[in-house]
């Protein structure tokens, strides 16, 4: 099923909307000012900076920023993700290629296999590689150096990282989904950079509606432009975002038909839950691992959902967004910590 906002789809145009540095990252202010000071630091003592880990939900800037990180300091910037790592030996030769202080981009750095992390483990450490010569009884273990590099790492889910990994990044960044203000600072440099009319109450609409992420946000502008050049007159304002908006089945919260689909399964055919997720993804056709991805996050930053021990439940909040009613002992506290598991 094609999803407008799914945040996971590359999109041709994007390199054009990508923020070339920090000044052009828009948002996330606690990871770009620490950051700020770590690389000043880094660069001060002539130094790699140290490994970093990007974390949260797809569509938030996590391969933009690790682009912007490498711009920034200067140095030569190299992109790999974990599924297409499959042995220690292309790691190996990935590592023993890096240029001094060089920035290695691993993307989906949770999916990396179990021989593969061996290897990554010293080179994180001490920069050197245990390399297994011969074989059998004469075998022997030679230690190869590589050059200091930075392993900037990013992963949709970090709970999924194996513990001794987690422990080797120094640096550890999480992403919050943005606020409106800050979709539609985004919404409007696109605009500009498109060259689409845009008027400060259709900004707000699509910001409003964009689901937290700039991905999304990016998106939409690119579709609701094409309903104002045909069916408008090519300016995006109030009324054409949302004649656009609502052809492309987006909601007034953002939510999408997917979204919704969620939300009524769980209230209609598990009485609001809990419904563990396998039972959840069968039942709505979608993986388990998109649901816990791509959907769950904002469904449960924006306490539509709840993720407890016996599986998912929908809260009161959510049930009403559906036009459902779920009695009064339906969980209603959109605070709850479990929200902030990403
Ligand atoms: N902070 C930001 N400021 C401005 N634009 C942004 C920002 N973050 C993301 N974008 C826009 O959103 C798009 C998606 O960002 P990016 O590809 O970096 O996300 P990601 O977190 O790597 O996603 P994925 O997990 O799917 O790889 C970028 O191409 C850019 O247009
Ligand atoms: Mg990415």
């Amino acid at each position: 099923m094609e999803r407008l906002v799914d945040p996971n789809e590359l999109e041709r145009h994007d390199p054009a909307l990508r923020p070339r540095s920090l000044d052009e990252f828009v948002g996330q202010p606690r990871i770009v000012e620490n950051l700020r000071v770590y690389m000043r630091a880094a660069l001060g003592r002539g130094e790699p900076l140290d490994h970093v880990l990007l974390a949260g939900p797809p569509g938030l800037g996590k391969t933009s920023l690790a682009n912007i990180i490498a711009e920034e300091l200067g140095v030569p910037y190299r992109t790999a993700s974990g599924p297409s790592i499959e042995r220690g030996g292309d790691l190996a030769a990935i590592l023993t290629n890096l240029e001094d202080r060089e920035v290695l981009f691993i993307d989906e750095i949770h999916r990396l296999n179990r021989a593969v992390e061996e290897v990554l483990y010293p080179a994180m450490e001490d920069f050197e590689l245990d390399v297994v010569i011969g074989q059998g009884p004469g075998a022997q273990s030679v230690k190869l150096p590589v050059s200091r590099f930075t392993l900037v790492g990013a992963t949709t889910r970090s709970g999924m990282l194996t513990a001794p990994l987690r422990a080797r990044f120094g640096i550890h960044a999480t992403f919050d989904f943005y606020n409106a203000t800050e979709l539609a600072l985004i919404l409007a440099r696109s605009a500009d950079r498109l060259g689409v009319p845009l008027t400060r109450e259709g900004c707000t609409e699509l910001a409003r509606r964009a689901r937290g992420t700039p991905r999304i946000a990016n998106r939409l502008l690119r579709r609701v432009r094409d309903f104002a050049e045909i069916e408008g007159t090519g300016t995006i304002d109030a009324d054409i975002a949302n004649h656009a908006l609502d052809r492309l089945e987006v909601d007034a919260s953002g939510l999408d038909k997917m979204d919704r689909r969620i939300l009524s399964t769980i209230v209609h055919k598990f009485s609001g839950g809990p419904v563990g997720l396998d039972t959840l993804a069968a039942a709505i056709g979608e993986s388990r691992d998109t649901i816990e991805d791509t959907y769950e996050p904002y469904l449960i930053q924006q306490g539509y959902l709840q993720r407890t021990p016996r599986g998912r439940v929908v809260t009161r909040r959510g049930a009403e967004l559906i036009g459902a009613y779920l009695g009064d002992d339906s969980p209603d506290d959109p605070d709850d910590p479990q929200g902030s598991l990403l």
